[in-house]
């Protein structure tokens, strides 16, 4: 990492000692969108019919119909399954003489449309797939996309297609990955119909240092198996993506094995659960038509749901995995916390963490909500579970009892308790520049050459929120990226209320000078400052919060 002192842009040196006012602007709370089709704000729930069918007879128009009915008449359309998505093998072996794809003759005799139609009828959404290369991944290869992109994509869109699996296999013709799937990206935008796009190059090509711009969300990982060591390695894999995801452009770790057969449903529920905490899509891979009510069960937990649903979008980061004890937490919108205890180990174990390590404080105590059982304790800080082999014990953590609001007059907040301090890398610091590990290893504040006493340090993704009881008027701050980081980097600094964003940086480079953000934070609860990455995703963004005051009576 470089720590070279920030090149100040033309603008700026015309500008020397002024600061840039961007404050008290009330803008609509729709945050910046990785790719730019406006979709998979949150990741993607559905169902897809791969992992219970693979190639074989029983995936055709009937089974589709059938998944259809199914989400209306048991309730996952109501919990928020909308996409039915096929998968390989629905197309004949070779295009027509006008070089479109054709749908297999004997499991779709009706054709594709006439099921989208259907599904659509159900008010769901319909999901197709194909391959980045000249075949697809099935040993019989059917037509891949490559060199078809624009065709294929009209196709799909006449169709009715909206959300497109796009696969790795056959001859990519000597393009990269980021070309191929660039390619169909431009295809689907230029049809004009919304079409969710679903890369699928199995993390081969470090999909989370390109893809936020190109894909609604990116395979990491080869194919999940349905069995608990498949189940293992893929979240060990995935989790350790957490900073590379943001709202529209998600990490995906695989289809859902959840009811296929192969694992107890104590791991299906740690499957399930841990794919929340990593905002994975969750789409559906076992027949529902033959489903278990255990299986439903899972399926239509919508307190885990809610946690992949939540709209803050953070996935979940690994606070600790010893001896296979995982402890995993999510910030949740609402200031809550998510904190998952994942038992990899044959035998059962005492996981534990604190409130503290959660990021969560200024609370007398906590409220524990277990999600799976619906128990609800309270505690002064512990967080800890008996926790059975295989499983995982998951818990929504609300700040109770009493909260201390900020003192009169103007105050650091520096010297305030957070109630949530989340940051990505390394903890919030307090009067130092973020060290990406532990607390205090920063420097000084410094932004465009100025060194500043008081503020805090943060890493994207971070979440910082203060409670401030509605006694305060304004929160004020000079932001920037540290100069640590060279003229590398490049954020979103933004200051929320309940439900509002009160003011916004626009986009923050590691070449920009300090900017000022002003907020008027008059009877709000509390003021909660969030530091998104942009397009390029979150390496370098190592973000101040200088100077940063809270003015109450
Ligand atoms: C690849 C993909 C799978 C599935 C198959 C279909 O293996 O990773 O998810 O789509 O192809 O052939």
């Amino acid at each position: 990492m470089k720590h070279a002192t920030k090149r100040r842009t033309a603008l700026g040196s015309a500008l020397l000692g002024l600061l840039t006012v961007v404050g008290s602007v009330v803008v609509p709370a729709t945050p910046a969108a990785a790719l730019e089709n406006g979709l998979a704000q949150t990741p993607a729930m559905g169902f897809n019919n791969w992992n219970s069918t693979h190639c074989r007879a029983e995936f055709n128009d009937q089974m589709v119909r059938g998944i259809a009915d199914l989400f209306v008449s048991k309730g996952l359309k109501d919990a928020g399954y909308d996409y039915v998505n096929i998968d390989d093998c629905w197309a004949e072996s070779s295009r027509d003489g006008s070089g479109n794809l054709v749908p297999n003759r004997t499991r779709f005799p009706n054709g594709i449309k006439a099921v989208a139609d259907y599904v659509h009828g159900k008010g769901l959404k319909f999901g197709l797939y194909t391959s980045a290369g000249t075949k697809t991944c099935d040993s019989q290869g059917f037509p891949g996309g490559i060199g078809h992109e624009r065709q294929d994509a009209a196709l799909f869109a006449s169709w009715g297609v909206d959300y497109l699996k796009y696969d790795n296999c056959g001859d990519h013709l000597g393009q990269s990955a980021q070309q191929r799937y660039t390619a169909m990206r431009d295809a689907l935008r230029d049809t004009g119909r919304p079409i969710l796009f679903s890369i699928c190059e199995w993390g081969s090509n470090s999909p989370w240092d390109w893809a936020q711009g190109v894909g609604n969300s990116w395979r990491t990982t080869g194919d999940i198996e349905d069995n608990y060591g498949s189940m293992l390695n893929i979240f060990k894999s995935n989790v350790q993506r957490s900073t590379d995801s943001q709202r529209g452009a998600w990490n995906d770790p695989d289809m859902l094995e959840v009811g296929n057969g192969g694992m107890t449903d104590t791991e299906y529920r740690s499957h399930f659960t841990l794919w929340s905490m990593m905002n994975a899509p969750l789409l559906i891979g076992s027949d529902l038509r033959t489903a278990s009510a255990a299986t439903y069960a899972i399926l239509t937990n919508r307190d885990v749901i809610a946690l992949d649903q939540d709209s803050l979008g953070v996935q979940a980061t690994e606070l600790s995995s010893t001896n296979g004890l995982h402890v995993l937490t999510k910030p949740l919108d609402n200031g809550d916390v998510a904190v998952a205890l994942f038992n990899e180990t044959g035998s059962t174990a005492t996981i534990g963490t604190t409130a503290a390590a959660a990021s969560l404080g200024n609370a007398t105590s906590y409220r524990l909500t277990d999600l799976w059982s619906k128990a609800v304790t309270t505690t002064s800080g512990a967080i800890s579970a008996s926790v059975p082999a295989h499983g995982t014990v998951v818990y929504r953590v609300a700040r109770a009892g009493t909260f201390t609001a900020p003192p009169s007059g103007t105050t650091q907040v520096s010297a305030l308790t957070a109630s949530l301090a989340a940051s990505a890398w390394g903890p919030v610091e307090t009067d130092r520049s973020n060290g990406e590990r532990s607390s205090g290893d920063g420097r000084a504040l410094t932004i465009g050459g100025t060194t500043y006493p008081r503020g805090i340090g943060v890493h994207a993704r971070s979440e910082v929120r203060y409670y401030l009881g509605g006694r305060c008027t304004t929160f004020q701050a000079t932001v920037g990226l540290d100069d640590e980081v060279g003229d590398n980097g490049s954020v979103t600094m933004e200051v929320w209320a309940p439900g509002r964003q009160l003011a916004t940086s626009g986009v923050v480079r590691g070449t920009d000078t300090a900017k000022r953000v002003t907020a008027d934070v008059t009877g709000q609860q509390y003021v909660h400052l969030a530091v998104l990455p942009t397009i390029d995703g979150a390496r370098y963004d190592h973000a101040d919060w200088a100077d940063a005051t809270i003015t109450c009576s």
